[in-house]
């Protein structure tokens, strides 16, 4: 099993990640039928892909007739049945178990035995979605980021029933598309938004205690940690209440793992509408008369904050590779081209020193007395073994 331009590229849903998908199959030369059943939404993404395509040929980045034949490859509609002749589906709709059964479930009755079902789910089980299916061996899970056509990374999460060649076919198929493909076990949340849940919680954890302000906690992770964005910005960019419904998400899918428990801070704000830059409130003010904020945190200060949100990343990463989720090079690739992280986790721990980083976390245990912070065997494992190497 192998694609070609010549195959048909299906994709359900033409919200904002269904357009980017189908921008990227039908810049790659696939005819690419774009299915919505909301007629307006299918109207706009057929505009907006439009301005997007144009906007590339007069930025040189493709020629003019790439751009009209692009778009020729584009086709709408809000009829499920036009992807009948498609060789791969990739749906992007609401993010419900149920609906996303039932689609697939449909369109099994409609496509061809070969045709490969994907879904973009950032969090459902895949193996749960191709248990829907009669060949449920032909599902797979195609994870994109946001914005699809920038983004490099997809991670790539076959379910159990999933055959190894339908695997290959897309792990394939995506480097074909100019992307970065890691292989992702079917766990919750996969590589990236595992991993990066620190990131956040650790950040918040700071400033609940008092430590220091959002903008401290921010300029540290910038200025000492190299990341292009401070956690608090980023939070208030994405929306409360998406970040703060991937933690639940998360932690419950974790059987309410202490680790990944969502704060309070973050609650308060979804209740209160303070969403972020699109409701001009997050954790900062957006609003034009809102006083501009000053850090007044020591460089040490700043320093200690970063090295503690990174070191909390490590045991994350660690914890991943330890329980098989994806291989060394694909967590490494996963955080550098999917969240833009400065270095791979498990070089930076390298970088530290193992058992610098094992050191940090028993002193933050020993502290706490709290599961959250508790050392990866692995980790461990790995600085005794370097030690002992050296
Ligand atoms: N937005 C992100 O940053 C992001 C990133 C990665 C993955 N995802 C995942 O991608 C999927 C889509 O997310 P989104 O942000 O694009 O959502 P969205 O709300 O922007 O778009 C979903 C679209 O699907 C349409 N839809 C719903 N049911 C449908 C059906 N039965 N048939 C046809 N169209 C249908 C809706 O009308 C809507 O236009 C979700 O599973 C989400 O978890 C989102």
């Amino acid at each position: 099993m192998s694609f070609t331009a010549d195959h048909i590229i299906g994709v359900i849903g033409a919200g904002t990640m269904g357009r980017g998908i189908a921008q990227i199959a039908a810049l790659h030369g696939h005819r690419t039928v774009l299915v919505e059943r909301d007629e307006d939404t299918l109207l706009a993404a057929r505009e907006q892909l439009d301005h997007f395509i144009q906007r590339l040929s007069a930025k040189g980045k493709i020629s003019d007739q790439d751009a009209v034949a692009a778009f020729g490859n584009l086709h709408f509609s809000t009829d499920l049945s036009a992807v009948k002749d498609a060789g791969l589906i990739i749906e992007a709709i609401v993010e419900s178990l149920e609906v996303k059964q039932s689609v697939f479930k449909q369109l099994e009755e409609i496509v061809s035995k070969e045709c490969i079902l994907a879904s973009n789910t950032s969090s459902l089980s895949i193996t749960s979605i191709a248990r829907a299916l009669e060949a449920p061996d032909r599902c797979i899970g195609l994870h994109f980021f946001n914005p699809a056509p920038l983004m490099k990374l997809v991670e790539i999460i076959p379910a159990l029933q999933t055959a190894e060649a339908c695997t290959m076919a897309c792990t394939d198929l995506i480097t074909a598309w100019g992307k970065v493909p890691v292989v992702a076990k079917d766990t919750p949340a996969f590589i990236v938004n595992r991993i990066a849940r620190p990131f956040y919680s650790e950040a918040i954890r700071i400033y609940e205690e008092g430590m220091a302000e959002p903008i401290d906690i921010d300029r540290a992770m910038t200025q000492k940690g190299g990341f292009r964005m401070g956690p608090f910005a980023l939070m208030d960019y994405i929306g409360h209440d998406v970040n703060y419904k991937v933690t639940e998400t998360v932690f419950e899918a974790f059987f309410y793992d202490s680790r990944f428990v969502p704060s309070f801070s973050q609650k308060r704000l979804v209740e209160a509408g303070y969403l972020g830059r699109k409701s001009g409130k997050g954790f900062y003010d957006y609003r034009e008369d809102a006083e501009p904020l000053i850090s007044t945190a020591s460089d040490q200060h700043l320093q200690d904050i970063a090295d503690r949100i990174i070191v909390m990343l490590i045991n994350a990463a660690y914890d991943a590779l330890h329980y098989g989720v994806a291989s060394r090079d694909d967590i490494e690739l996963a955080m550098t081209k999917g969240v833009n992280y400065p270095k791979g986790l498990l070089a930076w721990a390298a970088d530290i020193g193992l058992q610098e980083c094992v050191d940090h976390l028993d002193e933050l245990y020993d502290f706490y007395h709290e599961d959250r912070y508790r050392c990866c065997a692995r980790l461990r494992a790995d600085a005794v073994n370097s030690s002992t190497s050296s």
